[in-house]
């Protein structure tokens, strides 16, 4: 039977999953990776640490699966979005990575808003604000800011796109993830040429750029010993996607009306469009889809998952032990906690912008905050309001995408934080829509894989090949009653973020 594997370049680390036609998991592994913030605001990454995790993942995933080499009939690659990896023309690698969460480029956000003519005229060229997580400004502020290694820079590749250049050779994206570099026309799905010029970034610095599941190189003979002849030489590579398009083909968005909500580190709320519509504020993202034709919009809440996390390392410390006595996992212990106070939290209130937001106010400065804490508030309170303040912000993408008279007829939830249904009973009540969950919620690398069988011939479109492999489980309802805590609750939550930006750039800037 043949077979197709999917990697997936996360942030926290990579993924290899192999799959079979019928879309069943035959094998899975990872590698890890680390992340550096050697100043505030900055998010780096060595792209060593990518190859090293797809070498140990790749062998790993294809022995788990008991499966041969030459039964692998294709590569789906995906990867975190928006990170710069510049090369020099000797393919060497110049500097860490900048990643998508990093906020150190809000001076060069201005600058391309303004060299574009302004942002109606950025919008008009690539369907996107300036947001300082984007590629573009990261290639400004190098040149601004390391002129001398700007100048080496011969080329400017995604993460998963340098893993594609050592897995084939080939300097090449795809549309999905090109779009979030601020570089692509979505609407005609090619380079802007002419936002190109407006910045003086020379075209020749980007790939070539393919629609998703088209085949892109081939694995090399040099790529096939690294991964110790887990794949053979000439396995054909597809496009892939970016991670959060490659989430919707995994997760079966690929039909006007349906929704994903991914919780991972980030959390992002996908929506399938069957035409380019773009908001006229900017605040949630038009890109396009890993469907050949077909866009998407999004809204991404930076610390979704990543809130909860850092709740769990700050305050858990008990459940954490807890967790090690008992063979338990600290976070539902937490969450146990926070299902155990009512809905509301008794009116403690967090705001999840620990890394800085992107929808929907594009700020860096904003942090996280509690609000309404007194002298009753307990420690599933905090544990609650973390959970309900994530919720809030996935809600104001989905309050964005009705406001645009975009149609949000089904939402399915996946990722980390969806594994635990308190999470998605949450996520329902605060939407005030009904939810389900994914028997095979194996996200980005699945739906790469599946990307993969579509573009070696397996199925004749990525909908026919998410129609027969993707299925839902988990309906949640929403609870009515809890629905009209947080209808209540949401506007004023809401306010507070109004009430303190000021406050954030302020604090931000003061010194000392
Ligand atoms: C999407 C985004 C994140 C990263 C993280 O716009 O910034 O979801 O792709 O994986």
């Amino acid at each position: 039977m043949a077979l197709f594997l999917g990697i997936d370049i996360g942030t926290s680390g990579s993924r290899a999953l192999l799959i079979d036609e019928k879309g069943a998991v035959r094998g899975s592994a990872s590698g890890s990776h680390t992340c550096q913030a050697p100043k505030p605001l900055w998010s780096e990454q060595d792209p060593a640490e990518w190859w090293a995790a797809v070498r140990s993942a790749v062998p790993a995933a294809v022995k788990a699966a008991g499966a041969k080499p030459e039964e692998i009939k294709g590569v789906g690659l995906s990867g975190q979005m928006h990170g710069l990896t510049l090369l020099d023309k000797a393919n060497k690698v110049l500097r860490p990575a900048i990643l998508w969460n990093d906020q150190r480029t809000a001076a060069e956000c201005d600058e391309i808003t303004r060299r574009a003519g302004g942002r109606k005229a950025l919008l008009k060229l690539v369907g996107n604000p300036a947001l300082t997580g984007f590629t573009a400004p990261k290639i400004l502020w190098v040149r601004n800011h390391e002129p001398k290694l700007y100048a080496k820079a011969a080329k400017a590749l995604l993460p998963k796109d340098y893993i594609r250049l050592l897995l084939t050779g080939e300097y090449a994206t795809e549309v999905s993830d090109a779009s979030g570099t601020l570089l692509l026309d979505v609407v005609n799905r090619r380079w802007s040429t002419k936002l190109l010029e407006k910045l003086k970034i020379d075209a020749s610095l980007l790939p070539a750029v393919f629609e998703s599941t088209v085949v892109s190189g081939q694995v090399t003979p040099a790529a096939s010993e690294a991964l110790q002849g887990a794949l053979l030489p000439g396995t054909p590579v597809v496009g892939g996607g970016g991670d959060c398009a490659a989430a919707g083909v995994g997760s079966g968005i690929v039909k006007r009306g349906v929704a994903v909500v991914s919780l991972g580190t980030s959390g992002v709320v996908f929506l399938h469009a069957d035409e380019v519509k773009t908001d006229p504020q900017g605040r949630a993202h038009t890109f396009c889809h890993a469907v050949p034709g077909k866009w998407h919009m999004m809204g991404v809440s930076l610390s979704s998952g990543g809130s909860f996390q850092w709740f769990k390392n700050a305050l858990g410390a008990e459940e954490v032990a807890e967790a090690k006595a008992g063979g338990g996992d600290p976070y539902d212990l937490l969450v146990k906690k926070a299902a155990a106070v009512p809905a509301g939290s008794g009116g403690v209130q967090f705001l999840p912008y620990l890394t800085g937001e992107r929808t929907p106010h594009a700020d860096p400065y904003a942090t996280g905050t509690f609000v309404g804490l007194t002298p009753s508030s307990t420690k599933g309170h905090l544990a609650r309001a973390v959970i309900e303040g994530v919720c809030y912000s996935l809600r104001d993408s989905i309050e964005i995408f009705r406001s645009l008279k975009l149609p949000v007829k089904e939402i399915r939830v996946t990722g980390g934080g969806a594994k635990n249904p308190f999470w998605r009973q949450t996520i329902a009540d605060v939407f005030g829509q009904g939810t389900c969950g994914l028997v095979a919620a194996e996200g980005p690398a699945y739906g790469v894989a599946l990307l993969a069988a579509v573009g070696t011939g397996s199925f004749k479109s990525v909908e026919e090949a998410c129609g027969a492999t993707v299925q839902t489980c988990d309906p949640a309802k929403p609870n009515k009653k809890n629905q009209k805590v947080y209808d209540a609750y949401y506007p004023r939550w809401q306010g507070l973020y109004q009430a303190l930006k000021n406050e954030f750039e302020g604090l931000a800037k003061v010194e000392g």
